[in-house]
């Protein structure tokens, strides 16, 4: 945008939510036009931060009025790129809006504002004996609003669903300023087209979420937590679905492979020695109110894991020491950033066949020369496989890395799955997305976003091009 442009767009925000929340230096641009997602940045115009569903509506109408941009923000925890202003513009911060606005014990439900930390939100309703399972790997850091804009998932999304499934109802500012809820405050929906459904994982492109009704449910109050070790990778893989055959259904299960947790025991500096021999960690969980049939389960678990090659399994004795254990895993992704830059593809098959796509990595490795750090939600076959830049040239961070992504995308479609689980579609993987979805299907949501934002401007440039 032209200075001038630049200077009355800062004016006429100001008016809205006040000067103090408008910002137009270097830091702020530098600050919000990153998020997690590589090394990318792309530096909005003008940052705002307003504080109310109401100053986000006249933003809106005037926005659209002058065909401004807006893209918007909540933690910049995002893995895909989709809280970036690619086209500059407006960056709308949601982070004022941070309360907690009703617990509401009787009915099982909590309504909040986007700007809420999950982390902050879990422990207020946990105080009430009540429970919000949805816990991304980020959840200290990223927000509520993000984890809807995504669907986010996270360790417990494989027994209590993603961040779709524990929302109820939403309020929403849409591009032409009018603000709706989307839903009922209910459980059961059969009234028209559930926009709720629809604006969660809708990346930001459809309407700004200012207020969520999400679900709870009771506080479990007991877990146990086991770190198993293979000695080879595909059985890990295998023992997944055998857990479930077997009548359990875990509260997690996660899957680290070798250097996954050599990268986290470093980073953490965690104690934890890896037998040389060791080719991948399961971490499982099982949680529930009665402590003896947990140990049943564990016991049933135990009888499936001895059917294959492990070390000694590591149990979880006391509180510490199982956060230790959900450290390595929380922290894999800070791990692996902390050691290259990488791109993360965030691949998701049936569970059954995560041992088939974890073959087809390992011979994407040799064919493209790179090294991929796989790690993720093995209960929900959500694997996430982070391609590291160290060790490759520019040429083929660039250039043939493309080539070898696709033909992952296309082995794991062929597998059944899709090429995004919990992280999104956003900027990084847009170019992806006809291997997952046909031209007709794209073409759908194209109408459906044309009829939001006939305009095109909240988040422009995401998941894919008008
Ligand atoms: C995780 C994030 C990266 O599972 O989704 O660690
Ligand atoms: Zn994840």
């Amino acid at each position: 945008m032209a200075e001038t442009d630049i200077f009355s767009l800062r004016s006429q925000l100001a008016e809205i939510t006040g000067a103090e929340w408008v910002f137009a230096d270097e830091e702020n641009k530098l600050l919000y036009g990153h998020d997690e997602t590589e090394d990318l940045i792309y530096r909005p115009d003008v940052v705002v931060k307003p504080g109310s569903a109401e100053e986000i509506s006249r933003i809106m109408k005037m926005a659209t009025a002058q065909k401004i941009p807006v893209t918007v923000r909540g933690a910049g925890t995002g893995l895909s790129g989709s809280a970036l202003p690619v086209q500059g513009g407006i960056l709308l911060s949601t982070e004022r809006l941070n309360r907690i606005l009703a617990i509401d014990e009787k009915n099982h439900q909590a309504t909040a504002e986007p700007g809420v930390i999950t982390e902050v939100f879990q422990n207020e309703v946990a105080g009430k004996g009540l429970f919000y399972p949805v816990d991304p790997a980020s959840k200290g850091s990223c927000s509520l609003g993000g984890n809807l804009a995504q669907s986010s998932g996270g360790p417990r999304a494989v027994k209590y669903g993603t961040t779709r499934e524990n929302v109820l109802n939403l309020e929403v500012v849409l591009p032409n300023g009018e603000i709706i809820w989307t839903g009922a405050n209910v459980l059961k929906y059969s009234t028209g087209y559930n926009l709720t459904q629809l604006m969660i994982g809708s990346e930001g492109t459809l309407g700004i979420i200012t207020k969520a009704v999400f679900r709870l449910r009771p506080l479990p109050t007991c877990d146990v937590l086991m770190l198993v070790p293979f000695r080879r990778i595909g059985q890990a893989c295998e023992a997944v679905s055998a857990i479930f055959m077997a009548g359990i259904s875990p509260s997690c299960l996660e899957f680290m492979e070798r250097n996954a947790i050599d990268f986290s025991i470093e980073y953490t500096q965690s104690s934890l020695l890896v037998p040389r021999d060791i080719e991948a960690h399961l971490l499982i969980e099982l949680d529930g109110f009665d402590a003896e049939q947990l140990n049943k389960e564990a016991e049933t678990v135990f009888s499936v894991l001895e059917k294959f090659d492990i070390g000694e399994v590591l149990l979880g004795e006391s509180e510490r020491q199982k956060e230790e254990l959900w450290m390595l895993r929380r922290k894999a992704h800070y791990a692996v950033k902390h050691h290259s830059i990488y791109k993360e593809e965030d691949t998701v098959v049936p569970r059954h066949a995560l041992p088939d796509l974890i073959i087809k990595i390992k011979e994407l490795e040799k064919k493209y020369g790179f090294t991929a750090v796989c790690y993720g939600h093995a209960g929900d076959g959500n694997l996430h496989v982070n391609i590291l830049k160290s060790g490759l040239s520019d040429e083929v961070w660039n250039g043939v890395l493309r080539d070898g992504i696709a033909e992952l995308f296309r082995a794991v479609v062929a597998l059944g799955g899709t090429i995004s689980g919990e992280h999104g579609i956003g900027l990084v993987q847009k170019s992806y997305l006809h291997i997952a979805l046909s031209e007709t299907h794209i073409d759908l949501m194209r109408g459906i976003k044309r009829s939001f934002d006939p305009h095109n401007i909240l988040n422009p440039g995401k998941i894919f091009d008008l």
